[in-house]
This record gives structure tokens, sequence and C-alpha cells, in this order.
């Protein structure tokens, strides 16, 4: 079945040679989008949406999240605002409940924050393994967010469980623990940073799932200067998560690679940390995705839309540049180019506005505007009336 969305008031693309089009149409043909450009020159389909002047863009690609969790962290989150810091330490709360829970309660709320995304305009999202860690448990996370999300990444090395010895739990991670989730995950990645993993334990965990054939990420430079981002340039990490705290060579590093800094602001407000410098990265040449990191402890929403907002409004970039790293930006952070962009061939995920352009997204900060969700194909969110 094909479906002819027209009369967009704006369309973007994404697309280098289609660019930003005005009384703009597409036709979804199944999964894959089969044609972009005027509505002049439309194609019929099987059936037509009239957009109405609406704006039009790729479904959001969340390339950073942690769904897989039970429990709540409220308490936690009051206390930071009375003048608590945040610290890693935090996730073996959620790590507690996590265990605790069974398949059915993670499913439901995998179910639930996925459903609550998509409702947003999100049509690629990533999460991640870290809040089982034992062997059973981050296979079950692992086993559990492939039925949910389109990127499942292996994060055994989040925290060191309280009571552990860390060489020892280190080795686990890189060792036992990683072969058995591998089968379940495209994506390793390692926490490194103070009161989680350090250079020499990330390096472990990092090399040992690139022989195994798993792409590479890394939390780093979230809490203070580190080695995070210099270690994930050196082992050709797909993104390094966070950037909160980046010297002058971290920039450069980013800059001469293909490590996308994948900016979380939306942790960074709720950990009281300060905004990181996504004007500094774009303008040395660096590549930034947006993403949302929505987990219990540091960043509890699902917003894409609130991301794009703070980058515009606090961040100093353009609508463009943030609408760019919410959508192509996490598509990179993803290595995929099937996302992230409209254009013949491309997943049919697209992501209506009730408003005449995008630029309404940071404009009128706050308002819920998904007026439609297509989503490979499917509708998602169907057109309101
Ligand atoms: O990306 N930084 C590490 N992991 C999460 C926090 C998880 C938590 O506090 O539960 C993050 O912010």
């Amino acid at each position: 079945m094909s479906v002819l969305v027209t009369n967009l008031g704006e369309l973007t693309t994404n697309d280098p040679e289609l660019g930003t089009v005005r009384g703009a149409a597409v036709v979804l043909d199944g999964d894959r989008v089969g044609w972009v450009g005027s509505a002049k020159r439309a194609p019929q389909a099987d059936s037509r949406v009239d957009a109405q002047g609406r704006a039009g863009l790729p479904g959001w690609v969340d390339s950073h999240t942690h769904l897989v969790f039970a429990g709540d962290r409220t308490a936690e989150f009051g206390a930071r605002m009375a003048g608590e810091a945040y610290t890693a330490g935090g996730i073996a709360v959620t790590v507690e409940a996590t265990r605790a829970a069974d398949d059915e309660q993670l499913r439901a709320g995998l179910r639930k924050h996925v459903a609550e995304a998509v409702a947003q305009g999100t049509t690629c999202i990533e999460t991640k393994t870290g809040y089982g860690l034992t062997v059973v448990d981050e296979v079950r996370s692992a086993r559990l967010a492939a039925e949910f999300a389109d990127e499942v990444t292996y994060l055994g090395a989040h925290l060191v469980p309280p009571g552990t010895d860390p060489d020892a739990y280190v080795d686990l991670a890189a060792g036992e623990m990683l072969d058995r989730v591998a089968p379940y995950v495209q994506w390793a990645d390692v926490f490194c940073e103070t009161g989680a993993f350090d250079e020499a334990q990330s390096r472990q965990v990092l090399k040992a799932a690139a022989a195994r054939g798993l792409g590479l990420r890394v939390h780093g430079n979230q809490l203070g200067p580190g080695p995070g981002v210099r270690l994930a340039v050196e082992l050709g990490a797909a993104s390094v998560d966070h950037c909160t705290h980046l010297t002058q060579s971290d920039v450069d590093a980013l800059a001469g690679s293909d490590t996308v800094a994948t900016l979380l602001p939306a942790c960074d407000l709720s950990t009281r940390q300060p905004l990181p410098e996504a004007r500094r990265l774009l303008d040395a040449g660096a590549t930034i995705a947006l993403a949302t990191n929505c987990n219990p402890g540091s960043s509890y929403t699902s917003s894409m839309a609130y991301c794009i907002a703070t980058a515009v409004l606090q961040m100093r970039l353009s609508v463009p540049e943030a609408i760019r790293a919410a959508t192509l930006g996490g598509a990179q952070a993803l290595r995929r180019t099937d996302v992230g962009v409209l254009r013949p061939g491309a997943r049919a995920d697209l992501h209506l506005l009730d408003a005449p352009s995008a630029t309404h997204l940071a404009y009128r900060p706050g308002v819920p505007l998904t007026w439609a969700v297509w989503r490979s194909g499917s509708p998602a969110r169907p057109p309101r009336g």
C-alpha cells in the first residue's frame, strides 16, 4: 500500500540534493519512501493525506536512551533540585529495582516509554542494558530491549555493582557477560567516568567488544573532564555521548574523526551540569547528535522537541542545525543511512507538525506540536482531524 502525503508547507529532507522543499509531497510506499518533491508533480498513490500546509520532517532518531528499568528515583531528583550533587552511584538504586522486576514488568515499561517517544515523533530509537549488571540480568535486559528498540547497546560496564571487586567485574563484563549478551545487541558502551570505569577498564571492555564484532559507543566527559572522548576517537567509536566537559584537544580530536559527539541537554539540565558547547563543536567541524538520554536517574524525558528547543534557545544552535542533529546526526551516531533522511529508498519515517514550519519547535517551546507520525510506513500516530 502507498500513501501520498501532500500539501506540506515545508518539508525538511536532510538530503543534499532535495534540501528543504516548499509546497512538498511525499509518497510512502510500504516501509520505504517512494517519492519526494513538489506537490505539483506528485504521483498517484493508493491513499492521500492532505497536510493543509503543515511542516514535515524525518522522524527523530533518538540515539541514546536507557529504557530497560524498573523503580522510581523521584526522591533523588527532588534532593538534587534542593542542592545535592548527581553521582554515578544512583544507578545502583535502579539496578536493584530492575533485578527484582519480572519480564512482564520490564516489557510494560519498555512498551510505555517507546510508545510515548513515538507519539512525539521519534521513529528510530536506541536503548541500552546497564541496570542488570549480572550475566543473567544483562542478557535478559538485552533480549527484552531487542523486542522494542531499533538498536540495542550492551552497557554491562555502567557501574561496578556495590560490594563487587572492580577488576573481577571488568573481567566479567569483557568476558562471559559480553559473550552471552552479544547475540542480542549491535553495540557496546562503557561509562568512562570517575566513580564508574577508568580509562584502562573502559579500554579492556571496548576492545573485547570490538573483537567480537560489536560497534562501539562511550559515555564520556559527563561529570568532569576525562579520557572518554580521547578513547572513543582512538578506538573508532561511532559516538561519544554527553561531552559536557571538553578540552580543546577533545574538540580537535572529535573534529578530526568520524566519532559523533552526542549531546544530551535534558540530562545536563536535570543534573545541574553546564550545557554542552554545541556551537564550539560545530564550528570546529565535529558532527553532533541530540538525544534524550531517557532514563529514571539523570534525564527522565522522551521529548526530542524539548532537546531541540534547549539546543536552540540555550546552546546557540540554529533551528536547522538542531533538527539535523536530532535526525541525521542521530542516524550518523548509529551509523545508519536509512533513517534521519527523506529520499527515495529511505525508511518511511515521517513526522508532521501542527505548525507551518519546523522553526515552531523552538519558537513554541513546550507546546506538543506532533500532528502525525509514520514509522516504517505504518501510521504510528494517525493524522489528527
Ligand atoms: O547516561 N551516565 C551514565 N548513565 C546514565 C545515567 C543513569 C542513571 O543515573 O541511572 C546517563 O546519564
